[in-house]
């Protein structure tokens, strides 16, 4: 009884459902939707703007009919008749006149021209680090930019446009003091023990953030750089420059070859200045083999107070780089630590045999800047800023710098004792051991 009634009911609704269908599908000639049956379509704009913009979302992005590339893109009102500085790696012997637009939170601006300025420092490469400057039109509150070739194009939708940063209004980042800038890791490379040794003895220094613009790395490496990500000391910046070009693997073109200087290393310096302007007071620019140590301070903070009141209008502090050869050990082994020994890569405690710089030749030199000061850099200096050029003495601060010799004829008696790094053991061993655990390196009955 029960399911005859049920079926019965079934067959009206069915035939209330087709009777409603063929309703709609005769008179309005379309399937009724299932939802919102009676209410209007919203009214299609023929070209709504916002759906004409597509925003990058790479950090190499090629730039439509050129043989360009766009980096990043960050507003810089430090100097008159321009608003917006594009880094860029450009073709240098195809340079050509280039238009600005900007999307002003909901329309397209007028085209400006672009001023396209070429870094000195190129080594020779065909490409080379490059900023493109532009003027923003009045009433105009810029979010994108991009570069257009030609003033009226046919087709502004195939266009890619970088956010603009730096936009003061959005900036609710606490204020850091360090940032250091780490450019283009490479290749295989797995030193995972000094990379470690190095982030945790800049903690210790005071540092707040390390940049690291990453092409490739080994996976234990891999592994120890996520868990420093996730915990946001680290911020990873995804650099696949050898998709677009041949990057060199040298610093000089007649040397080396390749399309740009050391998988870019100059654009990744520039691009990690702009992006620390507006939140670190300082940034350093070493390599992860390199920490740029206080020899009077226990930190960065105090020695760069007591610069800064001496030198209160420099903005680059160059630091004296100094070799301590790998192949020479510490005799007492006493930082030979066994659980460290599954661990790749260098020990940096180890190391305490320090060369003279070779002071009739070039010494080259890594800096301390502060970003706000700094319009462009090369990688032992700064090419043009807005301040003056400090040498610490090498009394004050130096670079410990543990790799291959430098002088390899250098005698270990030739060589000086220098036991800096071993002032912060009590702290650097257990906080390195923290690390190594929370990266899955080291097994936890292995830890101190
Ligand atoms: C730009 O943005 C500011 C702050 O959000 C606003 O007060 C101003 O009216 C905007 N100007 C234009 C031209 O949209
Ligand atoms: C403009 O470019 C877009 C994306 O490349 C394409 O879908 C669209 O059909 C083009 N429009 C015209 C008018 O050429
Ligand atoms: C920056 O340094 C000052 C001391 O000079 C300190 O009070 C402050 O906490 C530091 N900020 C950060 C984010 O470390
Ligand atoms: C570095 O880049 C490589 C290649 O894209 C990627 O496989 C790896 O996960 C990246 N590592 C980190 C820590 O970002």
């Amino acid at each position: 009884m029960i399911s005859a009634s049920m079926e019965k009911g079934n067959y009206r609704a069915v035939v209330l459902l087709l009777m409603v269908a063929y309703f709609f599908i005769t008179v309005f000639n379309t399937i009724p939707p299932i939802t919102n049956r009676f209410v209007p379509k919203p009214k299609r704009v023929s070209q709504p703007v916002e759906s004409s913009i597509l925003a990058s979302q790479q950090t190499i992005t090629p730039l439509t009919n050129t043989k360009h590339f766009l980096v990043s893109a960050f507003m810089d009102q430090r100097v008159k008749g321009f608003d917006v500085r594009i880094i860029g790696i450009f073709r240098r012997d195809s340079i050509h006149p280039l238009h600005c637009i900007f999307f002003c939170a909901g329309f397209l601006s007028e085209t400006t021209s672009a001023s396209v300025l070429v870094h000195s420092d190129h080594f020779g490469f065909p490409f080379g680090a490059t900023d493109v400057l532009c003027s923003k039109p009045d009433n105009c509150n810029a979010t994108h930019v991009t570069l257009l070739t030609k003033q009226n194009p046919v087709n502004i939708s195939d266009q890619l446009w970088l956010p603009i940063r730096n936009r003061k209004t959005h900036n609710k980042e606490t204020r850091m003091n360090f940032t250091v800038c780490i450019s283009t890791l490479f290749g295989d490379y797995n030193n995972v023990l000094q990379f470690t040794q190095s982030l945790e003895m800049y903690k210790l220094l005071g540092v707040n953030r390390v940049v690291i613009y990453n092409t490739s790395c080994g996976p234990e490496l891999d592994r120890l750089l996520k868990s420093y990500s996730q915990e946001g000391f680290v911020e990873m910046v995804q650099w696949p420059i050898n998709q677009y070009l041949n990057p060199s693997k040298g610093w000089n073109f007649k040397e080396h070859g390749g399309d740009l200087q050391y998988f870019g290393q100059i654009v990744t310096l520039n691009d990690c200045i702009y992006r620390s302007m507006e939140r670190s007071r300082y940034v350093l620019l070493n390599d992860i083999d390199e920490i740029i140590m206080p020899y009077q301070h226990d930190n960065l903070n105090s020695m760069m107070d007591m610069l800064q009141s001496q030198h209160s209008n420099v903005a680059e502090f160059l630091v004296e780089n100094h070799i301590f050869p790998k192949k020479h050990f510490e005799p007492s082994g006493r930082f030979h630590l066994p659980r460290w020994n599954k661990v790749p890569g260098v020990n940096i405690l180890e190391h305490i045999y320090r060369e003279d710089p070779d002071r009739n030749i070039y010494h080259p030199h890594k800096m301390i800047v502060q970003p706000r000061l700094v319009e462009q850099t090369s990688v032992h200096e700064v090419l043009t800023k807005f301040g003056q050029r400090f040498k610490v003495p090498m009394e004050v601060c130096r670079i410990i710098h543990i790799r291959v010799a430098l002088r390899g004829s250098l005698k270990l008696e030739q060589l000086h004792v220098d036991k800096r790094l071993w002032d912060f053991q009590e702290k650097l061993i257990p906080n390195v051991d923290k690390a190594l655990r929370r990266a899955g390196q080291l097994r936890e009955e292995e830890q101190s």
